[in-house]
């Protein structure tokens, strides 16, 4: 749109926000007063619509990307005893306790005030600076967006506050995965090399004990033994390969994509720009999220081939699986995707998935290497 058009757009979103003005007055003037209450909820409920709006069309057409600076509504979980916890208060009753947390998130939430002052402010210092835009200057839109930046994005505290949730939120994930990974290993080791040392200890006593009477069943039984411990050497292999591949450890991501694609039944093409290595777990957790990309190429894709490409630049390392499948790749259908989601999560990385029904599917995913603390850096 021209911007002549977008301020005058813009200009006419005033009009809505006038209106909702008008109606706390109105109510307190009529009926005794006895819709003020309701008048207020419009306002605010109608006030952050407004606001919510106008973030949208200033990163549509101003490219300004203001945040939303709302947390995250809480859930209600049921407390013992059978009473309803919103995160603010307990209730009897479920309805009750929707309606108090729909109140108490967003009257607690200082974003709401910043909204209503920005909604009081706008329909004059807004039109007054659009105005002049409304002739084709630059300026008065550039103005107009700073403006609405300045009250409707997060402020540091906002923005502060989101981040120690995020790293509360992924730590304890990241804790979670750690426990499950343990009793994972725990397990494997018990039911699987434990097992079969047991059973070689038993083969080697009988296998003694009969030695000296009948050399051939001895013979057999250290067969047996030395085929047992074939397999337990070979599930220890499989044990580790499972927790960090060797070729990971010994010659970096780069080469371990390639011999993921060497392994891959299709022809898998790599190409990696990696100056230097990664950290450990950085590099292991982008190792099996293009493990679990690719398996789903050869799952799902039914594709001719496949590219990986792998590359760190300017503080940032980003990695996609191209193919020229049937594409409908949806995280929702399945826990593979999500599950590498939550991977890249403790690094601050995203995962993007273009795949449009037809293909072709680039799965892309993107880490932050150099994060704020030396001691936290990635890189
Ligand atoms: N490259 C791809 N091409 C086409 N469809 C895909 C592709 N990758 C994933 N999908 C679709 O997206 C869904 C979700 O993938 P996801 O990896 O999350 O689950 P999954 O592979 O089905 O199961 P798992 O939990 O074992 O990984 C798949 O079921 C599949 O339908
Ligand atoms: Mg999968």
């Amino acid at each position: 749109m021209r911007r002549g058009g977008v301020c005058l757009a813009l200009l006419a979103l005033k009009v809505p926000a006038v209106a909702l003005l008008a109606v706390p007055p109105l109510a307190l003037t009529h009926l005794y007063g006895a819709l003020s209450f309701p008048a207020l909820v419009l306002l605010v409920l109608g006030g952050r619509r407004l606001a919510t709006v106008s973030r949208a069309l200033h990163r549509r057409w101003t490219d300004t990307t203001i945040p939303s600076p709302y947390p995250p509504r809480p859930r209600i979980e049921r407390a013992e005893q059978g009473w309803y916890w919103t995160g603010y208060d307990y209730h009897r009753g479920r309805p009750l306790a929707t309606v108090s947390l729909w109140f108490n998130w967003v009257a607690r939430d200082p974003a709401t005030w910043r909204d209503l002052l920005w909604l009081a402010l706008d329909p004059v210092a807004g039109t007054i600076l659009l105005l002049p835009g409304v002739l084709g200057f630059a300026a008065p839109l550039r103005l107009h967006a700073r403006w609405t930046h300045a009250l409707l994005a997060p402020t540091g505290h906002a923005r502060l506050t989101d981040r120690v949730r995020q790293l509360t939120d992924t730590r304890a994930e990241a804790l979670d995965a750690q426990a499950a990974e343990l009793e994972r290993i725990e397990r494997d080791l018990h039911d699987g090399a434990q097992a079969r040392l047991v059973a070689i200890q038993l083969t080697l006593s009988m296998a003694q004990r009969t030695l000296r009477e009948d050399p051939d069943s001895a013979d057999e039984l250290l067969c047996e033994a030395r085929a047992t411990a074939a397999a337990a050497v070979a599930q220890l292999r499989d044990l580790v390969h499972g927790i960090r591949p060797p070729v990971l450890s010994e010659r970096g991501l780069s080469d371990a994509l390639r011999l993921l694609a060497l392994e891959h039944p299709l022809a898998v093409s790599v190409t990696a720009d990696l100056p230097g290595r990664l950290v450990p777990p950085l590099e292991s957790a982008v190792y099996f999220a293009a493990a679990e990309l690719l398996a789903n190429v050869a799952k799902h894709a039914q594709a001719g081939s496949a590219a990986v490409h792998v590359v760190r630049r300017g503080g940032l390392l980003r990695l996609a699986v191209t193919d020229d499948g049937v594409g409908g790749a949806d995280p929702a259908a399945g826990t593979g995707l999500v599950g590498v989601e939550r991977r890249l999560r403790p690094f601050d990385g995203t995962l993007i998935v273009d795949s449009p029904p037809g293909g072709p599917t680039t799965v892309t995913l993107e880490v932050p290497c150099a994060l704020s603390s030396p001691r936290t850096s990635t890189c």
